[in-house]
């Protein structure tokens, strides 16, 4: 290969935008580190996750003028791992039929679309175009969706000419197009979030699409609109069961955006649900408008967006907004004959986790010191613990502001819960410096708590990850503190902690 020196000057200047990026992030106190967070301006849902030929792409909901929610694009970003992600062009650009809304990508094998080229499968993003223009006419006809595709991986894309693929039939909120291929029926399903119920609609070519059913309006949780849903069949017993995931806005059991979730079968029409039990997949108030990553095999993959509508406008951050939560493997457990959505971290977080030490417990004391003994301060952690489910027990992160979070365990409620009542700096929202709770669902006599901490996260996976809660904060100083507090500390065992490695840091 020739390189001239215009090619190899814009090879300069791209490897130094790369280095300046990582030292910003690495001095940002409010940076996520390991959780992707757009370079600038705002950022909501996870879009078109999708993985083909080595690379996971991360699309998401972008205003690149603003860190407020503004015009919609699709902004993009690549991965190897799920952690370490590069930031990428502008996929998609609002048009003359509107705004660029949530949706999904899918590999169009074979190439139903026609979209193909050279004997290489498209992949296409199926998305909302939000008409803001429509919008204001009230005609409850704005929002419909359409089809792009691209023929080099994802890096450029091409919308259908012919565009909108599904006409609005009069609802107001009708969009977040998830799209999958159901191989039992040979056709592509795609689920639609349609006001406070999903619509399924089927089509051979991604352009036509048939109306199959609804579901949803009897069920559940309607405290707000649905948002953002999901299906996809994950093993279960000897069988198999459909999760239904919905998003909704507001309704949350501790206040504003929050994804429920249904189980039950799908046979390509209709989806019946097993129970009529409202079952919240994150009881934490940060994680939206999840979805999973297509064509990951057998693996199930869950990204969601960190953050709540109540407050995600006025978080104080300064040149950029919103962070995504870590990505987590997904997987069903039977609980007292009731099938129960378990949330993993992907085991790729592995790579990044220093060797770490196991703590010695001191039966007498009710305060241990878990982190003075590592290098630091690095504000990023995964700790974990064993101890009984009739104990008391809790880990306070802290600075020298004497700011906290108090994350724990309360067995005469049985519930987890996350206190973040004085993280930081009050004075931009009254709704975020709340304490949130989440019941136990596991049973089991032995309780553990797996924790995943980074600048201005925490992620809690009890019970192996039956009971979920993830949270954000702004300390004004990074939490170099992690103490574990119990009455009944001789009960808690098998205590670990790591620093988790910035993978922005050099030589990563
Ligand atoms: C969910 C959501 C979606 C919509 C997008 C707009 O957070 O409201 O329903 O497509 O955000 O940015």
């Amino acid at each position: 290969m020739k390189i001239t020196l215009i090619s190899f000057v814009f090879l300069i200047c791209a490897a130094q935008t790369i280095r300046s990026q990582e030292a910003g992030y690495l001095s940002d106190k409010h940076r996520p580190q390991f959780h992707f967070s757009p370079k600038k301006f705002w950022m909501n849902d996870p879009n078109g996750l999708i993985y083909h030929n080595g690379t996971y792409h991360l699309f998401f909901q972008h205003f690149p003028e603003k860190t407020v929610w503004g015009p919609m694009h699709w902004g993009h970003a690549t991965s190897t791992d799920l952690l370490k992600w590069t930031e990428q062009p502008i996929a998609l650009y609002p048009d003359k039929l509107g705004w660029i809304f949530s949706g999904s990508a899918v590999m169009d094998f074979d190439n139903t679309t026609g979209f193909g080229k050279n004997g290489k499968p498209p992949m296409i993003a199926i998305f909302t175009h939000h008409n803001d223009s429509l919008e204001k006419l009230k005609g409850n006809n704005h929002q419909y969706q359409s089809l792009a595709f691209s023929n080099d991986e994802g890096k450029t894309w091409t919308k259908y000419a012919r565009n909108p693929v599904l006409k609005n039939p009069g609802i107001a909120d009708f969009r977040d197009p998830k799209v999958m291929w159901y191989d039992a029926g040979k056709m592509w399903i795609m689920t639609l979030a349609t006001k406070d119920r999903i619509t399924f609609y089927a089509s051979a070519d991604l352009k036509n699409w048939k109306k199959q059913s609804e579901f949803g309006q009897a069920f559940g949780a309607h405290g707000g609109v649905w948002e953002c849903p999901d299906l996809f069949q994950l093993p279960y017993g000897k069988g198999s069961k459909w999760v239904l995931l919905v998003s909704i806005n507001p309704g949350g059991p501790n206040g504003g955006s929050v994804t429920q979730y249904f189980t039950g079968d799908f046979d390509g029409k209709t989806f019946k649900p097993t129970d009529t039990i409202t079952r919240w997949m994150d009881y934490g108030p940060d994680n939206y408008a999840g979805v999973t990553f297509s064509n990951t095999g057998s693996r199930h993959i869950l990204l969601g967006w960190m953050s709540n509508w109540q407050y995600a406008n006025q978080v104080p951050t300064t040149e950029w907004r919103s962070a995504m939560t870590i990505p987590r493997e997904l997987s069903l457990v039977n609980i007292n004959q009731k099938a129960i959505l378990v949330q993993k971290p992907v085991m790729e977080i592995n790579r990044l986790q220093d060797p770490g030490k196991a703590i010695a417990v001191n039966a007498g004391v009710t305060e241990l010191d878990l982190n003075s003994g590592l290098p630091g301060p690095s504000g990023l952690y995964r700790l974990s613990f064993d101890t009984e489910a009739s104990t008391t027990v809790s880990v306070t992160l802290s600075n020298s502001k004497n700011q906290q979070v108090v994350i724990g365990f309360d067995p005469t409620r049985k519930e987890f819960f996350i206190d973040r009542t004085t993280s930081g700096a009050k004075g931009f929202s009254n709704e975020f410096f709340k304490r949130s709770v989440a019941p136990r669902i596991s049973n089991a006599p032995k309780l553990r708590l797996d924790l995943i901490i980074d600048h201005a996260s925490v992620e809690l996976f009890a019970d192996d990850g039956t009971t979920v809660m993830t949270a954000i904060f702004f300390p004004d100083e990074v939490f170099s503190k992690v103490m574990l507090q119990s009455p009944r500390m001789k009960t808690v065992t098998n205590v670990q902690i790591a620093n988790l490695r910035s993978p922005w840091k050099a030589g990563d």
